[in-house]
């Protein structure tokens, strides 16, 4: 249900990130309306919103006219829109042309415009114009992504009485990449404007603190920033994860089950089903990946009544000139491999250029003998990890990048090195071949490991760290409710 909000309101606790959690959906009856994004992100801040009250800022997608703030689904949301330049050169330009392919170990060439960092600029500033007018005296603001790393600097010059995080989703490089950004001070300025900056991994977060040091020129020690204004910074790890209990649960749901038998008999019912699931991005590694499955076609090692690929690709970011590129290679790709191995009416990939609703993909991961996630670099892919939740009968197998975040506690998957297509395949058909017993001893400890650290606690660790760092004369925030 959607209300409007009273404008005038101040919240203890402020999300900022670079989208809303909701997506717009036209209505049976032609008219407009929204739909909680499927994505982790607000399953895990969800509950932390509601005990505090809290809004959410973030851009509704598209270029409309200034929205008023509403409510859905006890969700208060403050919707800052974009004009067609700003998508352009802030979102399409700066943050995905120029960030993202900078902090995936340059998967692409990242391109430098200076009127794109200017845009970058702006829209920072009203990001925090925004958070510094909802949030409340001594309040919290929780900054999200890449796309937001200059807004805790400019929300403490604005409000210096708030309590600022920033989490970054996405890896952070090393120095020698990083380094080529020629706006690197600013950024780094930008991020130590909150009081605590997380990071997926361990090693992001010493990159940080290396490049503050040697950059900026402040002290540093272990996960310490020592500002000269006498502020302390600190950045750390904070592996993000999902709601595995959820996913759990809906795996085991009669309606998954049923539709995970359809899927099955609608591949024409092979002995093994190997998936991948991602954004249509290019750090994905999707290309490398189909290749070293087609290779095993072609040495003889199974055919498409032996095993089948279905590769759901999610339309992503389709205006950037590198994402329109990779399309069209991929979906060459596939028609080539079915050319070369596809039986009639038994294609060797299914290709699937669109994204689904959560029971679907439950079910498809319940059908998913071998789940193949072979990014060249990823922060953490969620994708793996709900993989592993969807598994309730402790049975099948991940093959998992070793540059995937989640490799670091995904430790029992195959693991591989995806520039490296014989090791490549050799695990898909190590995946392919391997017996019962074993897939179960992954699978279980895999299961566990998720289990323990699951979205809600962290969640809970990243807050209750950000309390810790700015001490106890802040307001205390509600812990988040256990879901
Ligand atoms: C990654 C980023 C998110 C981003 C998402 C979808 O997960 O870390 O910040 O929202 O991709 O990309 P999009 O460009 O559609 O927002």
């Amino acid at each position: 249900m959607v209300k409007s909000m009273k404008a005038d309101l101040h919240a203890d606790l402020v999300v900022v990130a670079n989208r809303l959690p909701v997506d717009r959906v036209t209505n049976p009856d032609g008219s407009q309306g929204w739909r909680t994004s499927p994505g982790g992100l607000v399953t895990a801040i969800e509950p932390v919103l509601n005990d505090n009250d809290g809004v959410w800022i973030g851009w509704p997608g598209g270029t409309d006219e200034a929205m008023e703030p509403f409510t859905d689904n006890g969700l208060h949301l403050v919707p800052l829109s974009m004009s067609e330049q700003e998508i352009e050169e802030h979102y399409e330009g700066f943050s995905n042309a120029t960030l993202w392919p900078l902090y995936h170990d340059l998967a692409a060439r990242p391109e430098f415009h200076r009127e794109w960092w200017d845009t970058y600029q702006r829209v920072n500033r009203r990001f925090a114009e925004k958070a510094a007018e909802v949030a409340a005296e001594g309040g919290t603001v929780w900054v999200h992504d890449y796309q937001l790393q200059l807004v805790p600097a400019m929300l403490r010059e604005l409000r210096p009485d708030l309590t600022i995080g920033f989490y970054l989703h996405i890896p952070f490089p090393p120095g020698e990449l990083f380094q080529q950004l020629p706006w690197r001070r600013q950024i780094l300025e930008g991020l130590l404007g909150a009081d605590l900056v997380g990071f997926q991994l361990a090693g992001a977060a010493q990159n940080f603190i290396r490049l503050v040091r040697q950059r900026v020129g402040h002290k540093t020690h272990r996960d310490l920033v020592y500002l000269p204004d006498g502020r302390t910074v600190r950045a750390t790890a904070f592996p993000i994860s999902i709601d595995a209990r959820g996913l759990d649960e809906l795996s085991r749901t009669e309606s998954v089950v049923k539709r995970s038998e359809e899927i099955r008999e609608a591949l024409g019912n092979p002995r093994k089903v190997f998936l991948g699931v991602d954004r249509l991005d290019y750090t994905k590694g999707i290309y490398a990946r189909l290749r070293a499955f087609a290779e095993v076609i072609a040495d003889g090692h199974f055919d498409v009544d032996d095993a089948v690929f279905v590769q759901v690709a999610v339309p992503s970011r389709e205006q950037v000139e590198t994402y329109k590129v990779l399309r069209d290679e991929i979906e060459r790709l596939v028609g080539r491999i079915n050319g070369d191995h596809g039986k009639l009416g038994q294609p060797a990939i299914h290709y699937l250029h669109s994204s689904y609703p959560r029971e679907e993909m439950a079910a498809l991961y319940r059908t998913a003998d071998v789940m193949v996630v072979t990014p060249y670099r990823d922060g953490m892919n969620l994708v793996a990890k709900e993989y592993v939740a969807c598994r309730a009968n402790d049975d099948g197998a991940l093959v998992l990048s070793e540059f995937a975040g989640a490799a670091d506690e995904l430790r029992q998957a195959w693991l591989v090195n995806p520039y490296d297509l014989n090791g490549m395949k050799q695990a898909l058909l190590d995946a392919y071949r391997a017996e019962d017993r074993e897939l179960g001893r992954r699978m279980r400890a895999m299961r566990k490991t998720i289990r323990q650290h699951d979205v809600a606690a962290w969640a809970d660790s990243f807050m209750s760290s950000l309390a810790e760092v700015r001490g106890a004369h802040r307001k205390t925030l509600q812990p988040a409710r256990k879901s």
